[in-house]
């Protein structure tokens, strides 16, 4: 099984290449401090450390990355940065730019690669959130770009029909990103945040690796069941 992960140098993202790495695939991974399992599993873990914020090297970082590449299985664009829980009013919008291009463009780019360079690509999972439709106060900018993201996966998937696209919110998972709405949004402020420190230490939020095993899982009927281009919460599941 051949998959790309975007994003595998630390929580959801290395979680998957942890439990691909079980399931016996080999896996193509991009962030910009790299994937930590690399040295382990270096026959069957390619890791190019790139910065997706950086449009314009993204496709000769992929060219070198996949140069060997024949098929893809699976591609997992999981990369992604949450932003400030502020006020969209207090929000630069040179930060939402670059928000943006790390949640939304990289992918539009990494999609235009695939079908240029005609790569099979069997199956194509967008990790978005169930931000992407609560529109919470203070969520502002992570909440535009998964709605943008969970759009470009509706509208590729009429342009990739040989291909099966799914956005894709993994529920809560204990990662970086928790450190931060955990440990330093105020609740008070922004309530919506207290039902993560809720749950942070429970079953209702595992870790990367545990989340991942669940969601590929998930995916060959997720592949037979609904329809390319949807967006899927797998707390709904
Ligand atoms: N944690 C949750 O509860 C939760 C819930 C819903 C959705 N999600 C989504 O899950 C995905 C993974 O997030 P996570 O929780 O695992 O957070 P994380 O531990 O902070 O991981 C984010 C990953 O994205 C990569 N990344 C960020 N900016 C990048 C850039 N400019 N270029 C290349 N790679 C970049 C990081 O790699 P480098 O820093 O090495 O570049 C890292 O590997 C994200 O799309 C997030 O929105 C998470």
């Amino acid at each position: 099984m051949n998959v790309l992960i975007t994003g595998n140098s630390s929580g959801l993202g290395l979680g998957f290449t942890e439990a691909l790495m079980d399931r016996e695939a080999i896996v193509w991974g991009m962030s910009r401090r790299g994937c930590p399992l690399k040295p382990r599993y270096d026959d069957v873990i390619r890791d190019r450390q790139q910065d997706l914020g950086d449009l314009n090297r993204l496709a000769e970082g992929l060219d070198r990355l996949l140069s060997d590449c024949l098929r893809l299985d699976l591609v997992i664009l999981n990369a992604g940065i949450l932003g400030r829980i502020q006020d969209l009013a207090d929000t630069d919008v040179h930060d939402l730019e670059h928000l943006m291009r790390v949640n939304v463009w990289s992918n539009k780019l990494i999609l235009d690669w695939l079908i240029e360079r005609q790569l099979p690509v069997d199956q194509v999972v967008a990790i978005s959130s169930g931000a992407a439709v609560n529109m919470s106060y203070g969520w502002g900018a992570y909440s535009l770009s998964k709605a943008a993201l969970n759009n470009l996966v509706r509208l590729y998937a009429h342009e990739m029909p040989d291909t099966h696209l799914l956005a894709l919110a993994p529920g809560l998972v204990d990662t970086a990103m928790q450190d931060y709405l955990c440990g330093e949004v105020d609740s008070e402020e922004f309530p919506s945040v207290q039902k993560l420190k809720d749950a942070r230490g429970t079953e209702h939020m595992p870790d990367g690796h545990a989340a991942a095993e669940q969601i590929l899982d998930c995916l060959p009927r997720l592949r037979d069941q609904s329809p390319s281009g949807d967006f899927v919460d797998i707390r709904q599941l």
